[in-house]
């Protein structure tokens, strides 16, 4: 292949630019021209293109968010959406293209596989909720946003012996509560996968206070319900003093982490090299530390199984 795309689709996630960055490099330097995509797939139904060069990736790889803009385009799962895109692609010569976003963006990227673009999906999205891969890009970075959140909420929760309620992102999936609620020493984590109800989370509390507990911090996932709501439930069933705070959109921003941009530049190198043989309709992993790349079908088949060894041990630390 001499001419490829990337671009980014979906909700952002920090590392995006990493891989945006490597893609164009690994690409150059195999001899490539890159193109960038404009706004996703809406890009590429309103023929957005920009060419990118070494340099138009300079500076990028210590920023959040994404120099390539992201859209949720309904249009791009109609037929005349699809075609239109195709037709743009061909146009602009390009002859393989590269997809960062979460598991609808995927979806997007078989069907233009399908259609006769080879097309390489690499996970971004803060939610880590793609199965066939251990981690996605963006999800250490919020992992780390929410620790320094907690780490300062558990101050002035421990100074004036309050419970703080703190809800983070994740609509289906627990992981974010799950892994910050670990590493932020949380008293009780509320994923969706494993629903408390308020007489468990009453009984927890009560148990905490007796072993000499006063202040404590609640993780609980978006999708598991609203920290307000709870709160005002909590504070009428306990004695404690219930706070509560919704971290919203700060988890998607902010430099992203060491780890993501490891992972934003082998994924971006890994998809570079599977192009340039020709390669398409393959998403990118890492699994046991190992880069690796599968079919998109047969990846987006897998289930993701809720960890319940790691919640199992949060249980039993946050005693
Ligand atoms: P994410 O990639 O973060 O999961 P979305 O689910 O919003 O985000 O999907 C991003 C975009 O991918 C959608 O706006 C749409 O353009 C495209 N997409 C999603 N599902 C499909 C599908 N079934 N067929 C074609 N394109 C799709
Ligand atoms: O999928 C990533 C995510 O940040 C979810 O955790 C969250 O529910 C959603 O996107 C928020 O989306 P929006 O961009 O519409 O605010």
């Amino acid at each position: 292949m001499k001419r490829i795309a990337v671009m980014t689709s979906g909700g952002d996630a920090p590392g995006m630019n990493a891989t945006v960055r490597a893609v164009v490099r690994s690409g150059i330097d195999k001899g490539m021209e890159v193109l960038g995509v404009i706004k996703g797939y809406a890009g590429l139904i309103e023929n957005n293109f920009t060419e990118l060069s070494l340099r138009s990736v300079s500076d990028i790889i210590h920023r959040g968010g994404t120099i390539l803009r992201t859209a949720r385009c309904p249009e791009f799962k109609t037929e005349k959406g699809q075609k239109t895109a195709i037709k743009n692609l061909a146009a602009a010569g390009i002859e393989g293209i590269v997809v960062i976003g979460g598991d609808g963006s995927f979806m997007g990227a078989k069907v233009l596989s399908e259609r006769g673009v080879p097309t390489i999906g690499i996970p971004g999205t803060i939610d880590n909720d793609i199965a066939y891969t251990d981690f996605t890009l963006g999800f250490d970075t919020a992992c780390n946003t929410i620790l320094d959140a907690i780490n300062k909420i558990r101050d002035t929760m421990s100074s004036h012996e309050r419970i703080s309620i703190v809800e983070v992102m994740g609509r289906n999936c627990g992981d974010l509560a799950l892994w910050s609620g670990i590493g932020g020493g949380a008293e009780i984590i509320i994923v969706p996968e494993a629903p408390l109800s308020d007489a468990q989370i009453v009984k927890k509390l009560t148990q905490f206070k007796k072993s000499g507990k006063y202040s404590g911090i609640i993780v609980m996932a978006e999708g598991a319900g609203h920290a307000d709501e709870l709160m005002e439930r909590l504070t009428k069933r306990t004695g404690f003093h219930i706070r509560s705070t919704v971290l919203g959109h700060i988890q998607r921003g902010g430099s992203p982490s060491m780890q993501d941009r490891y992972l934003g530049t082998s994924f971006g190198a890994y998809a570079v090299d599977l192009l340039y043989r020709g390669i398409g309709n393959r998403i990118i992993g890492i699994k046991n530390n190992k880069i690796f790349d599968t079919d998109i079908t047969e990846g987006l088949k897998q289930v993701k199984k809720f960890n319940k060894k790691l919640y199992k041990l949060a249980e039993t630390v946050a005693k």
